[in-house]
Formats: structure tokens, C-alpha cells, sequence
């Protein structure tokens, strides 16, 4: 690819190009790219409002850069390999003109259900190879994909249905997942009871076990989509029409609908992917992610198959059938191109290096994390152990929000050092800022993370409610668009993540809102209130703590504990369980009736020494009780 960047003197000469110009500099890129029409102005933005517009009045559609552009070169290359759950299952094998039938017969599929530009499809799948067709069919023609991870509870999955007003879902019977079993049909029974909004249920056939079927909206997908014509022509879509949806916590009790464009989001995965992995022709590219998150939006599927990419898809967990899972794969596969999260590393470290090292890793030329920051041990390890110490290590930090890869190494020719994400990719311009938003010009400070100029897949608006957007992540710091997330910049000006500093806790690479939790242990019928930290976890990044204050207390405490699990798993889903659940006569507050959620942390830390100032609680006795009781 032309705009491929091949040694670090170069990467460095791009990044000033992309600080001096940025216009051409991503003119110059989107022109690699197959345009219905041109752009007429490259960038419109004003961080205030916030409104930003890449390539303005561009016309095109993402998926004949997915896909018909390589069919000339790449018609028999492989797009998609798919590994099951199972490790005695052939792979299967989709090349580019394969997809393209698939892509076109799912994309006829929901025209004939009355799906056109513009309507929302929700997207709660297993990782099969028909969710990157669907995701993909819902590009074809305009209409804006919703995935939600097929691991939210019934009401979670209503609620993202209701917000995006979805009038489809596709789903499966159910899914497998190690030597777990997930009735998804049901799941989204139980949810579209809830909404009003959903004409028809499409279902793919995955486990074979009977589900209730109600004729009047259910359709299998086995019966619709083999009858549909294998062309459909790819809408043509404004280079902001919507692209897609994803659902993301904030520190707020709702999710909100991160929404990203087609042509700026097409220009950065594609750019991103290319360079951070060093994608070459023949290579074999594995991302872990699971498509419900934004990783595997932009790095199974868009990011990949822009570049003509071979792109592999697990439909199962790292520890099943045992810990060697993911080396089992690599060596098979021949992966080229390894991308994880520390949370698997760190859990996989457990499993001892004999079951590592009796698999032929030597086919690895790039390893990747993201998702969190990586502790100093999980990063060694992952260099020394599955690299061998000769495969360079690219820590990429990025966001739902940034829709593509923002700090990160890129290939082996930039420095490593662990821990540190590094240098911005071209295009990006990070700073560190004060409390008061005053800019950190010195190396070797800490502060809070922003970015002071847009690039191409920044997020728009958050879908339904631009103001959120505007008060989430452009009201902090005046002109920039504030992360969430503290850094520090050292005397090389490499950045190292130190992780998020505000209301948001990320538990194995998933971010959950403080609030959105305690909303969901409020549900609880013995519940008066809850405060939520997040603290170390040796396995998780972090883990979920609840302090929780009870009313009528059953019999046992354990009885109240099963209750508030369970109806967390209700309201969320399994991932945001507590790991811990501390039961308070009262929570540390201000006068003016704020949590101090400071003292809570600490106490979760294990640190109730470093508690500071606490004379301004209304009750500094409750916070004896809290740390008396520390779990
Ligand atoms: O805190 C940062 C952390 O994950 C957050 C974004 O979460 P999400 O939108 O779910 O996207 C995850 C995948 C892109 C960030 O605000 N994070 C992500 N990558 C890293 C990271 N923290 C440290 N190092 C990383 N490489």
C-alpha cells in the first residue's frame, strides 16, 4: 500500500508533514482509496461544537474498499479464516470473491426485510464468519450496524435496541464459547419483548437446538440468504453518513452510541493498520478481540480487508480446552501479525511456558495489546516468551471514541520500551494538560491525556444526543477532545497510559461506568445503596469492588450477595460482576452528600493508610466501619 511507512526516519518525517499540513497529508492517503466522487474540502472541524467533517461531500461506500476493489488482484486470496470453538473443526476458508457473494446475498437478505440507507441493524452474534458478513451487509446498503457483544444481559441488549431504535436483529440460536453454551436466541426474545421498535428477528443456525419461533418476525438466516441474488449494488453514502454505532460506557449510569463515518473512519483504520502491523501481502493477521468492541470493528474486519488483508476469526476463549489455545492456532495458521489484551496474557502466563513453547511460534513477526495498560511482568513475558525476544511488541492505546490506533510502536522499526505505548501515529496530535487545561509543554510530567487537532475516525456524536458528546468529551479542556485516561510523557516523549482518571473502571479490557453498576446493584431487592471502585487485579487489570448498604438483610449475608450477582448479570451480563461485594452501615460522604469515592479506593487498594484529608466527611466514623471491614 503507497501510503505504507517503512523505517522510523520516515515515520518521522510524516508525522511533520501531518502536523504542518493536515489536509494534504490525508488528502494524499484517501486518494489510495476508490471514491464514487471526490471530496471538495478535505477538513471542516470546531472542537467547540463539536463538529468535525473529513473528506466533505465525498461519495462512497466502505465495502467496495473491502472488498470489489481487490477482486481485479486478490479474488482467490483469503479473506477470512475461521477457527471454532472447537480445535478438531476445519477452518473455513472465505477468499475475497467468496465474501463478496456472502456480502451481497446478506445484503439482498435485508432489503427484502425492508432494511434501507440509513435504518439501524442491531448485531448480537457469536463470532462466526456471518457476523463479518452481516456487519458488512449492513455497509453494503447504508444501513447502520449496531453490534452488541453477545456476552450483555436480555435488558442491556433492549436498551442499546431502544436507544438506536434497531428495526432488525440478527442473532443465531446460540452460541459456544469454550465449553460454555449461550441460548442468544432467547436472550433476544426476552429483549425485543421489551422494545417496541424490531420488525423482524434474522437467525443463523449455530448450535442446532430448538427455539421458540414466532412466525410472524423470526427468519432463518439458513433459509433467506441462500436465495438471494449475489449482486447488489453498494450504496452510495456521504463520506459522514453514519457508518456505524457502538456502545460504550462513560461515567454516566447509560452507555451511549459512540458514532463513526464512513470515508474519515475507512482512511484511519486502514492507514493505522497497515503501519502499526506492518501488514505484508502474504501475511496471515490475527486480532483476538471479539467483534462486539470496537477492536474488532476496526481490526478484525474494516482495517484488515481495506488492505486486502487475510484476517483470522476465533470463535472461542484462550483457556479451552487449555491454555495453549492461542498457541495451538498461531502455529496451525502460521500468524504472522498476533494482536491480544494484557488481561489474556496475564491469564495465559498462569498456564506455565511448557505449554507455550511446544508449539512452532517462529512465523510471528508483530505482537500487539490493547485495551489496557500492560504491567511491566505481562510485557516481558509476552517479549521473551512468545516472541522469543526477537518479535517486536506494539502497545497500541486507543478508544471506542478514536474509532483507530492513536499511540503505539509501529512495527520493529520503532523504540520499545515496556510499558509505554510511545509515539503518536502520523495525524495524531496528543498532549498532557493540568487540572486547569493548561498545556504540559516539558517531557517528563504526568496529566490528563487530550488531543488538540481531529483525525479522520474521531468520533461525531454520540447517536441521539449530540450534547452528551459535546459535555463527555469536548467541555473538559477548552479546543480539545479530552480521553478520560492520565499519561505521562517521558524525557524521549514516548507516552506512557497510565490508565483512566475519571468515573470509569476497565475489567479485562471492558469499561464499565462506575454509576451503570451501581444502577444495576440498586435493582437489588434488599438494596438502599452502592458505591462502586474499581481496584488491582492481578488477572482482570481491575476488578469490581461494591460497597453496598442493605435494607431488610435476609437471613445470611450470603443470600444478599447471590441476589445483587444476580441481578448485576440481569441488568449487564456476566462481565460486570463484583468481585467483590462489602456490606456498610454507611458510605464516606460529603456534606453536600457526595461519595468520596477517593477513600473507597483506597480501602479497596489495601492502602486505608493513604486516606488523606477525611475532615470533611459529614460521618468520619463510617470509614473505621469500611476499613474494619475490608475485604
Ligand atoms: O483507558 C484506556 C484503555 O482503554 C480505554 C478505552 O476503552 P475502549 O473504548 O473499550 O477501547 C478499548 C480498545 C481500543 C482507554 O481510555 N486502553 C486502551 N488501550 C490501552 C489502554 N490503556 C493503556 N494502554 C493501552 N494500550
Amino acid at each position: 500500500m503507497s501510503y505504507r511507512i517503512t523505517s522510523f526516519d520516515q515515520y518521522k518525517e510524516q508525522y511533520a508533514n501531518s502536523v504542518n499540513d493536515p489536509e494534504n497529508f490525508w488528502a494524499e492517503i484517501a486518494d489510495s482509496f476508490h471514491w464514487k466522487s471526490k471530496w471538495d474540502k478535505t477538513l471542516e472541524w470546531e472542537f467547540e461544537t463539536p463538529n468535525v467533517k473529513w473528506f466533505v461531500n465525498g461519495k462512497l461506500n466502505i465495502t467496495e474498499n473491502c472488498i470489489d476493489r481487490h477482486l481485479g488482484q486478490h479474488r482467490d486470496k483469503t479473506a477470512i479464516i475461521w477457527e471454532s470453538n472447537f480445535p478438531d473443526r476445519e477452518n473455513i476458508y472465505l477468499s475475497y470473491g467468496e465474501l463478496h457473494i456472502e456480502v451481497c446475498q446478506a445484503a439482498n437478505a435485508l432489503k427484502s426485510m425492508g432494511i434501507g440507507k440509513g435504518d439501524r441493524v442491531c448485531l448480537y452474534m457469536p463470532m462466526i464468519p456471518e457476523l463479518a458478513v452481516a456487519v458488512l451487509a449492513c455497509a453494503r446498503i447504508g444501513a447502520i450496524h449496531s453490534v452488541v457483544f453477545a456476552g450483555f444481559s436480555a435488558q442491556a441488549l433492549a436498551d442499546r435496541i431502544e436507544d438506536a431504535k434497531c428495526k432488525v436483529v440478527i442473532t443465531s440460536d446460540g452460541l459456544f464459547r469454550g465449553n460454555k453454551k449461550v441460548e442468544l436466541k432467547k436472550i433476544v426474545d426476552e429483549a425485543v419483548s421489551k422494545c417496541s421498535c424490531i420488525e423482524h428477528i434474522l437467525v443463523k443456525k449455530c448450535t442446532y437446538e430448538e427455539v421458540n419461533w414466532n412466525k410472524q418476525t423470526d427468519i432463518w438466516w439458513d433459509d433467506l440468504i441462500p436465495n438471494q441474488a449475489t449482486v447488489c449494488p453498494a450504496e452510495e453514502m456521504d463520506s459522514e453518513d453514519p457508518l456505524f454505532i457502538l456502545y460504550t460506557s462513560g461515567s454516566t449510569g447509560k452507555p451511549k452510541g459512540v458514532v463513526h463515518t464512513c470515508g474519515g473512519y475507512m482512511v484511519y483504520t486502514a492507514y493505522s493498520f497497515a503501519n502499526v502491523f506492518q501488514y505484508d501481502e502474504s501475511d496471515i493477521y490475527w486480532c483476538t478481540a471479539d467483534i462486539g468492541w470496537i477492536t474488532g470493528h476496526s481490526y478484525i474486519i474494516y482495517g484488515p480487508l481495506l488492505n486486502a488483508a487475510t484476517t483470522v476469526m476465533f470463535e472461542g476463549v484462550p483457556t479451552w480446552p487449555d491454555g495453549g489455545r492461542f498457541w495451538q492456532i498461531i502455529e496451525k495458521l502460521k500468524v504472522n501479525q498476533f494482536y491480544t489484551a494484557p488481561t489474556a496474557i496475564r491469564a495465559l502466563m498462569t498456564c506455565g511456558e511448557e505449554i507455550v513453547i511446544k508449539n512452532d511460534l517462529s512465523s510471528l513477526k508483530v505482537l500487539g495489546t490493547v485495551g489496557e495498560p500492560i504491567n511491566h511482568e505481562a510485557w516481558e513475558w509476552y517479549k521473551r516468551v512468545i516472541g522469543e525476544n526477537k518479535v517486536p511488541i506494539v502497545d497500541t492505546w486507543w478508544q471506542t471514541e478514536t474509532g483507530g490506533i492513536m499511540i503505539s510502536g509501529l512495527g520493529s522499526f520503532s523504540p520499545q520500551k515496556a510499558t509505554f505505548a510511545g509515539y503518536p501515529l502520523p495525524g495524531i496530535q496528543p498532549c498532557l494538560v493540568d487540572q486547569n487545561g493548561v498545556e504540559i509543554k516539558e517531557n517528563g510530567q504526568e496529566g490528563l491525556l487530550c488531543v488538540k487537532f481531529p483525525w479522520p475516525s474521531i468520533l461525531r456524536t454520540t447517536y441521539g444526543d449530540h450534547k452528551r458528546c459535546k459535555l463527555t468529551y469536548f467541555s473538559s479542556f477548552k479546543g480539545m477532545y479530552f480521553t478520560g485516561d492520565g499519561a505521562r510523557r517521558d524525557m524521549d516523549g514516548m507516552y506512557r497510559i497510565i490508565g483512566r482518571v475519571d468515573d470509569v473502571i476497565n475489567v479485562s479490557g471492558h469499561r464499565f461506568g462506575t454509576a451503570e453498576i451501581e444502577n444495576a446493584i440498586n435493582e437489588s431487592e434488599f438494596v438502599v445503596e452502592s458505591a462502586v471502585v474499581g481496584y488491582p487485579h492481578e488477572i482482570k487489570g481491575q476488578g469490581i469492588y461494591a460497597y453496598v448498604i442493605c435494607d431488610n438483610i435476609p437471613s445470611n449475608y450470603e443470600m444478599a450477595r447471590l441476589e445483587i450477582l444476580n441481578t448485576v448479570v440481569r441488568e449487564i451480563g456476566p462481565i460486570a460482576k463484583p468481585d467483590k461485594i462489602q456490606f456498610v452501615s454507611g458510605l464516606p460522604k460529603t456534606r453536600s452528600g457526595k461519595i468520596m469515592r477517593r477513600i473507597l479506593r483506597k480501602v479497596a487498594e489495601g492502602e486505608p493508610d493513604k486516606l488523606g484529608d477525611i475532615s470533611t466527611l459529614l460521618d468520619p466514623t463510617v470509614v473505621s466501619e469500611i476499613i474494619k471491614g475490608a475485604l
